[in-house]
């Protein structure tokens, strides 16, 4: 009887020491569910980005604030359907304090309900069309805006010797935005737009376009295709003899991407970006995160998008130290907003207003620097706000 009695109170102890230790764990776990393209046409995106969030943690611990972080990574293959589902499972079933990454626009802006209704930060770390933030107010951006990047080069051109363009984007947000911001101040500036192209995003085929650049005869066509698809326009390019008609290729450096550029050939020396991040941007910081990238990756050089994964997992980090490990979604989101820091890109700000993130468009042109291609900056714009905002 008595024996019985205390099987049962053991029993028992055990289960109710079981349950809160179970409860607790999950209390002091934090959850980043990381949507990213990490197969198909985007996924040198998803590689860039996991990559460096993992770096981010390994430098940084993966306790902060006496939470456990745990980075849960999923492939959206950049299809909006997929990216929303995920985005549901991951709040959802595993109850992730932040869902991050979104490589293209239609999949940052698929997962935005959701962040709105559960109230979760969503940490957009590539998608660049202006309007992103707007689609909810839980959004917070470390990547870049178009009309950020496109207008620097709409001012830089007609004052080296470009007077006339044919534009070539990607048919959809960003491609729409880097098209009608460059065009606008090109003509503001006194530059004349002969043609606007558009391509269709999946699997473009460039000859045709580039038949009609060459029979329009511009100073310089001006090119916005998303990370990825730059190394095509360049072959194309070339391969079409556009330089040797005196044709110029100007573009936003998601052409001239420097997960590609080293491959390019010869052929992108000399080729004027405008964009946020090179990997030859010559700050310490810069240097020192290069060089762990490439230690833990290969040799693998880092993007524009390795850099807005790096300082997204910056972001969170930051928000989840300042709310001591105890906030939910709404007091991590204010701690989001105004955060400023140096990246390895320069100084950047997270707009406390748009939630947007502020930071210096450098003028690069392609050089080559101990026999590899880079974009080296010759020029700079501080603290560009997105242009897209200033209403
Ligand atoms: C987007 C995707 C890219 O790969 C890029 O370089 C710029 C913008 C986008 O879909 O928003």
């Amino acid at each position: 009887m008595q024996r019985r009695h205390l099987i049962h109170a053991v029993g028992l102890t055990a289960v109710a020491l079981a349950l809160p230790l179970a409860a607790q764990a999950q209390d002091n776990v934090f959850k980043i569910g990381l949507i990213l393209p990490m197969t198909g046409q985007q996924a040198s995106t998803g590689r860039q980005i996991e990559a460096a969030a993992k770096l981010y943690m390994a430098q940084n611990g993966d306790t902060v604030a006496g939470k456990k972080v745990v980075l849960i990574v999923k492939d959206d293959t950049a299809t909006p359907d997929v990216t929303k589902r995920l985005a549901q499972e991951l709040i959802v079933n595993d109850k992730v304090n932040v869902i991050a990454g979104f490589g293209v626009t239609p999949a940052a802006l698929a997962a935005a309900p959701l962040a709105t209704q559960s109230k979760t930060p969503q940490v957009v770390m590539a998608a660049a069309t202006s309007s992103i933030t707007e689609a909810s107010p839980y959004i917070v951006r470390t990547s870049f805006t178009l009309p950020q990047v496109s207008v620097a080069m709409g001012d830089w051109a007609p004052k080296n010797g470009i007077k006339s363009v044919v534009t070539l984007v990607s048919d959809y947000g960003p491609g729409n935005d880097a098209e009608k911001y460059f065009s606008e101040r090109f003509q503001l500036n006194g530059g004349k737009v002969l043609d606007k192209l558009r391509v269709p995003l999946r699997n473009p085929d460039f000859a045709p376009f580039l038949q009609k650049v060459r029979d329009a005869k511009p100073d310089a066509l001006f090119v916005f295709v998303p990370s990825g698809a730059g190394s095509a326009v360049m072959k194309q390019f070339l391969e079409r003899g556009m330089d040797k008609a005196g044709i110029k290729l100007i573009a936003t450096g998601d052409v001239t991407d420097d997960d590609q550029l080293n491959d390019m050939g010869d052929g992108a020396l000399g080729v004027v970006t405008t964009h946020h991040y090179s990997a030859a941007h010559p700050s310490a910081a810069n240097k020192k995160f290069v060089e762990a990238f490439q230690k833990a990756n290969k040799g693998m050089r880092p993007n524009f998008m390795a850099v807005g994964g790096y300082d997204g997992m910056r972001v969170i980090y930051e928000a989840l130290k300042q709310t001591k490990g105890q906030g939910g979604g709404d007091a991590l989101l204010a701690a989001m907003k105004g955060q400023v820091f140096e990246s390895p890109r320069g100084e950047v700000l997270i707009d406390a207003q748009t939630r947007d993130i502020v930071q210096d468009v450098y003028l690069r042109k392609v050089e080559k620097k101990d026999g590899q291609l880079y974009n080296v900056e010759f020029d700079v714009l501080k603290a560009v706000k997105d242009p897209g905002k200033a209403k």
